[in-house]
């Protein structure tokens, strides 16, 4: 089922439990759900815990207490360091320091962001819903701050220059995808005439 939704974006999921100490992994089940305001959404899967159960995955249990994460996206350069932080450590592990990441404040909630990330957003938890064979939750959250760095912006079109972002995708399985071959097809006008 997994390799039939490809390719899929990565939300690079920072966030801090009560104590302040960070997290950091990757979540392709993951989507921009509307632009007005803007939203984003993540479901966290079960883990498998030492007893034979399903536990909640640090990053639940941080956004479920804090109710703040930051979505940073990956790049290219950044694919492996995101690789190394989707290990299932304890949760006093810090993921930044373990993949050798350096972190930065962020403007509006009290999670880090990788300071590296061409793009990263500030969200607020707007809705936790829990579906399927619990414990899978869907994070809702609203995009309250957005960095996106300077090269890969395009002051004169307004948008994100899709030529420079290089966004990695997930597929299935240990494989993913390079966004390296653009297309455009322009949509229909409304009285196109075929
Ligand atoms: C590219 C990638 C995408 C992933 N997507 C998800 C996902 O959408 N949902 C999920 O529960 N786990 C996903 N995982 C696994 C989590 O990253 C992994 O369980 C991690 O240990 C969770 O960390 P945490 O306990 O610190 O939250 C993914 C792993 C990789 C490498």
């Amino acid at each position: 089922m997994i390799g039939c939704v490809v390719p899929r974006p990565i939300a690079w999921v920072s966030s801090v439990d009560a104590a302040g100490v960070p997290n950091l992994a990757p979540f392709s089940y993951f989507m921009a759900i509307t632009h007005d305001p803007p939203t984003v959404a993540f479901s966290s899967s079960p883990r498998a815990t030492a007893g034979g159960g399903r536990g909640k995955k640090d990053t639940l249990r941080n956004v479920e207490t804090t109710r703040e994460f930051v979505v940073n996206v990956v790049d290219d350069p950044l694919a492996e360091q995101m690789n190394v932080t989707s290990g299932d450590y304890a949760p006093e592990i810090d993921e930044f320091t373990l993949a050798g990441l350096a972190s930065a404040p962020s403007a509006r909630v009290r999670v880090p962001r990788v300071a590296a990330a061409p793009i990263n957003m500030e969200c607020r938890v707007v809705q936790i819903i829990p579906i399927g064979n619990l414990p899978s939750n869907l994070v809702i959250g609203e995009v309250v701050h957005l960095h996106i760095r300077d090269d890969v912006y395009d002051p004169a079109s307004g948008r994100l220059d899709m030529h420079r972002l290089r966004p990695v995708g997930r597929l299935a399985g240990h494989l993913y995808t390079h966004v390296h071959e653009i297309f455009e097809m322009k949509r229909p006008a409304v009285d196109y005439k075929g």
